[in-house]
């Protein structure tokens, strides 16, 4: 049984005096792949040195987050342009909006997410957004200028109305820690409710600590908290949600398959998508 982080920082500097016995540890516990978003021009770069480090195993996102929207200069995006074409590059992100801590103002935020939509479209990407608080604006964006574009809302949190609006979008959902965390119950409903080729897990690490290491560094291998809480909540097994959300992870990123085919038999199409926006005609069978 294999996983795949979907949102792993470990390039930040929480992870900077064992990073490699971090990253050892999760693929020693069946986390045998990750993807490492930037939130800035310099974390970006050093996902994807990890990346050309780890060729195969870990995949970079080139992105600016909402946080950091003011350093998302023309000389940032040009940057960005650049580094996205990188070898080991899957995604756009992290990008998106964030009004709970209101690190840049709406308006900053708003521009530098629209112009990382077009980079996506131009370099034919998918993205990686962050949204908090600001689910309205988010959608709307999406509908006003994400045209053609598809990706993941990471670390998604919100009720079954907020999930449908991503899905129709053609976006998957990401869960993370808080999944674990008992008083989430309306976060549980979404994760038992949303169609299994839709989702992924992902630890967001150093982050978003699931249960029961909250108030710990948090670390790729715990992905597999999250997991074991969604299998839980589908009432399906532990193999079966990592065989869907790795199907959908190599989907949506278009990661390569890994060699030893997961489940016999079973091609990974993901025909149950609506036809409408993205995933559907954006995931060819990898062959797996
Ligand atoms: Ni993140």
């Amino acid at each position: 049984m294999a996983l795949i982080d979907t949102h792993a920082h470990v390039q930040m500097r929480q992870f900077a005096s064992d990073r490699a016995a971090v990253i050892a540890a999760a693929f020693a516990a069946g986390v045998d792949r990750m993807v490492t978003p930037g939130i800035d021009v310099e974390t970006s770069r050093a996902a994807i040195a990890l990346a050309q480090q780890y060729p195969g195993r870990i995949f970079a996102a080139v992105g600016t987050h909402p946080h950091d929207a003011t350093t998302l200069t023309d000389a940032a995006l040009a940057a960005e342009r650049a580094l996205a074409q990188e070898p080991g590059v899957v995604a756009i992100g992290e990008i998106g909006l964030d009004y709970y801590r209101n690190l840049s103002p709406h308006e900053t935020q708003r521009a530098a997410l629209v112009a990382q939509f077009g980079l996506a479209r131009d370099l034919n990407l998918p993205i990686v957004l962050h949204n908090r608080e600001s689910h309205a604006d988010m959608i709307s964006l999406l509908r006003s200028d994400g045209a053609g574009l598809r990706g993941v809302f990471h670390c998604f949190i919100g009720d079954i109305a907020m999930a449908r609006d991503a899905l129709d979008l053609g976006f998957y959902l990401s869960f993370a820690g808080p999944l674990t965390y008992p008083k989430n119950v309306e976060l549980g409903e979404v994760a038992a409710w949303a169609p299994l080729d839709r989702i992924l897990v992902e630890t967001d690490c150093p982050y978003l600590t699931p249960t029961p290491f909250r108030g710990k560094r948090n670390e790729p291998r715990y992905v597999a908290l999250t997991a074991r809480r969604l299998a839980e909540l589908r009432g399906l097994s532990e193999a079966e949600i990592a065989e869907a959300t790795t199907r959908n992870a190599e989907a949506i990123f278009r990661l390569p398959a890994t060699a030893p085919a997961a489940t016999p038999g079973a091609t990974s199409t993901t025909t149950p998508d609506q036809p409408a926006a993205a995933g559907a005609t954006d995931a060819p069978p990898k062959g797996a």
